[in-house]
């Protein structure tokens, strides 16, 4: 997602600082930390401006979220959109301005319940494979963060990267299960929160693939 250069980005995203993980090597000790309710966690991997992470946060105020996202500007509109609404939903969400590359150095192993990947970038070109978020490197780091039996959910309107990610899924071994090709006709949409990339490809007419891993 490319982003122009946001005017005051690091006074904007200072005033959103309590929603802000500064120091993420703090997660390390506690996960938990961040938050004042200890319960299920679950991350969003690349959270683009925050819709799913803040509609989803609403709606399931037992759970604590962390959304991530590597484009401090882009993760400033994602801040601001969560600050909006602070008062209308629970506390339970929390940003992270870092890349998934550095996941297994933040958060201790098995102490992730739920893994969000949503219209991850889908490097198109065969030599940038291993950039995708679904590639196998990626999955070994969400093993290891993941707690047992935890799971990945991911959906994406990117047929082929849909293709590619299934077969390193296989690879892996990992079990699929709900898996669609057409999210919104299929009975998995129960419950279902849009992202800002789904709102927009599914009104262009395209189909929302998404499946459920288990790890
Ligand atoms: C195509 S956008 C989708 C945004 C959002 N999930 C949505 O569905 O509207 C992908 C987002 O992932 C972020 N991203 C890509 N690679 C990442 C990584 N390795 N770590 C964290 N964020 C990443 C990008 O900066 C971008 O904002």
């Amino acid at each position: 997602m490319r982003a122009r250069k946001k005017k005051h980005g690091a006074e904007r995203i200072a005033a959103c600082a309590h929603l802000l993980i500064q120091d993420p090597t703090v997660l390390r000790e506690d996960p938990q930390a961040p938050f004042a309710e200890k319960q299920e966690l679950h991350l969003e991997i690349g959270c683009g401006k925050g819709n799913f992470a803040c509609g989803m946060a609403a709606k399931h105020p037992d759970v604590n979220f962390i959304a991530m996202e590597c484009v401090a500007d882009v993760a400033c509109i994602a801040l601001e959109k969560a600050e909006a609404a602070k008062d209308t939903r629970p506390d339970n969400l929390r940003f992270l301005i870092g890349n998934a590359e550095n996941l297994t150095e933040w958060f201790p192993a098995h102490s992730v319940d739920c893994l969000y990947l949503n219209f991850s970038d889908p490097w198109p070109k065969a030599r940038h494979a291993k950039r995708r978020l679904t590639y196998r490197a990626f999955l070994e780091k969400y093993k290891t963060v993941l707690k047992k039996g935890g799971i990945l959910r991911f959906k994406t309107d990117n047929a082929g990267l849909f293709d590619f990610s299934l077969e390193e899924f296989e690879a892996m071994g990992l079990p699929m299960t709900d898996l669609t090709r057409d999210l919104h006709s299929s009975p998995q949409n129960e419950g279902n929160v849009m992202t800002e990339y789904e709102r927009a490809w599914s009104e262009k007419g395209f189909p929302i693939h998404a499946v459920t891993v288990h790890f």
